[in-house]
């Protein structure tokens, strides 16, 4: 039987692949019929099959089960001893705060500084490798030399977010992950999806779900405007024209925050950033990329809008978001609801963060070019329609009213603080920039 088996193995998958000869199909023809003729040899072949589904059938699971078990990044005592010590905080009255996207730009500046204050932070970020994963482990050692701790791990991980909130009594969520970047979306559409709409609700759930519930401070997006032409944005003007995927998963994430703060009493405060620059930043940025192609001498690719319009940007630094990010922290009242039912009215708050005088982009070239004291190779070309809108500028009135929000970096002395980063981090010559990425 065995080596019957083993003939029609090699009838059926030749050595030489393609190479079959037609005599030898048409052997391998009587071949199948002499096997398939007596009904022993059937019996035989439908025990073997059955066989082969149930040990491939077994497999599946052991691989399932194996990975969970051999790659889960997460548990055990070790563990549970770095949560709650990174959780804890330093001083009285210090809040605790789970910071989600804290291996990313804005969340490692924001753990930063709440840990500087004496707060209990903890972080959550996949490292997913959307950009340079390289650049988040760096961070993520920044944090550990603070004493913050990161779990790596995934915002949709239900199982996870209920551990945490097992371990820790937080008493805020700053919501920073997810999928960023305009573009990418025509590339990768359901990262969005998966990111800033499930993983958005499943963090939600957890937070209802969570005694005490904690308040929420979350990161929307300017590009909520989207085609809105009326300058400045404003908080209550309509945000339902977005130009691209990720304005569209922001702006769902807006009312999806608004049913969870109706329904179960969570304090909800949105933040629309506009055009986040500074130490540490994004490589898929321009002002980043930019400043990587000047060091190596490559060309950069300048968009422009209709009627060579330059496109404009209201740019804010790092610092004053990190201030905008805070205050609502430490306004935010507390979530209403337990056991998921909600006891009373919770705050519900939007707020533009910006700086509040946009910047062309050939403006921007030509400050990078000052402090790196290179020349840059422009390529101006006409704005594809992919999702970028041609200028962004705040209203912040709102946020300096409520949240005493007052930005204080302008873009030139911004900029000079990236740029010294820059070349910090990746050194100053020119085959050495950006070599990580
Ligand atoms: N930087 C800006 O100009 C800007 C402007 C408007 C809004 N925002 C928003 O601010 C927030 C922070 O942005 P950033 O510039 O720091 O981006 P970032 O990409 O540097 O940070 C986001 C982090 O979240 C992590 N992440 C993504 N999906 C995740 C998931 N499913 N589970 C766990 N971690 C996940 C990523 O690994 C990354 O480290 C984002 O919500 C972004 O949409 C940023
Ligand atoms: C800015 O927003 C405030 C509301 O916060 C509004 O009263 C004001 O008119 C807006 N300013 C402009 C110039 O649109």
């Amino acid at each position: 039987m065995e080596k019957k088996m083993r003939d029609l193995e090699d009838e059926l998958f030749p050595s030489t692949p393609g190479k079959v000869k037609i005599e030898r199909a048409h052997a391998m023809n009587r071949q199948f019929h002499r096997c398939f003729a007596s009904t022993s040899t059937m019996f035989l072949w439908a025990l073997f099959l059955i066989a082969l589904t149930a040990s491939y059938l077994s497999f599946q699971s052991f691989v399932d089960t194996s990975s969970k078990y051999f790659t889960a990044s997460w548990g055990g005592l070790h563990w549970e001893r770095q949560v709650r010590a990174s959780a804890l905080p330093r001083r009285s009255n210090g809040i605790s705060v789970l910071v989600t996207g804290a291996a990313g730009f804005v969340g490692s500046h924001v753990s930063i500084a709440l840990h500087k204050r004496g707060d209990g932070v903890l972080g959550l970020d996949n490292f997913n490798s959307y950009y340079d994963p390289s650049l988040k482990k760096a961070r993520k050692t920044l944090l550990a030399s603070h004493g913050i701790f990161v779990v790596e791990g995934d915002v949709n991980d239900a199982r996870l977010l209920a551990k945490l909130f097992d371990i820790v009594p937080f008493s805020h969520v700053m919501h920073l992950a997810a999928q960023a970047g305009v573009r990418y979306a025509i590339e990768n559409p359901n990262s969005y999806v998966h990111s800033n709409i499930a993983g958005l609700v499943t963090l939600l759930e957890a937070c209802k779900a969570a005694d005490p519930q904690p308040a929420i401070v979350w990161a929307s997006s300017s590009s909520v405007y989207g085609l809105n032409e009326k300058v400045p944005f404003s908080e209550s003007d309509t945000t339902d024209r977005p130009a691209s995927l990720y304005a569209a998963t922001k702006k769902a994430g807006e009312e999806i925050t608004h049913t969870y703060n109706h329904i179960y009493g969570l304090s909800i405060t949105g933040l629309r950033f506009f055009t986040v620059y500074g130490p540490w930043g994004r490589p898929d940025m321009a002002y980043f990329s930019f400043t990587r192609n000047i060091l190596q001498g490559k060309p950069i690719t300048i968009y422009r809008g209709k009627d060579r319009v330059d496109l404009a940007r209201d740019f804010t630094f790092i610092d004053d978001i990190v201030k905008g990010c805070i205050a609502s922290l430490d306004t935010a009242e507390k979530s209403t609801g337990s056991g998921g039912k909600k006891r009373g009215q919770a705050q519900y708050r939007i707020y533009n963060l910006g700086n509040t005088s946009p910047v062309t982009v050939p403006t921007l070239v030509s400050l990078l070019e000052r402090h790196l004291k290179m020349k840059a190779k422009k390529n101006m070309v006409e704005m594809p329609g992919n999702g970028d809108v041609p200028f962004t500028h705040a209203n912040i009135s709102l946020a300096r009213r409520e949240l005493g929000y007052k930005p204080s970096t302008n873009l030139e002395a911004g900029l000079k603080k990236f740029v010294k980063w820059y070349l910090s981090y990746y050194g100053y010559g020119r085959s050495n920039a950006g070599k990580n990425l």
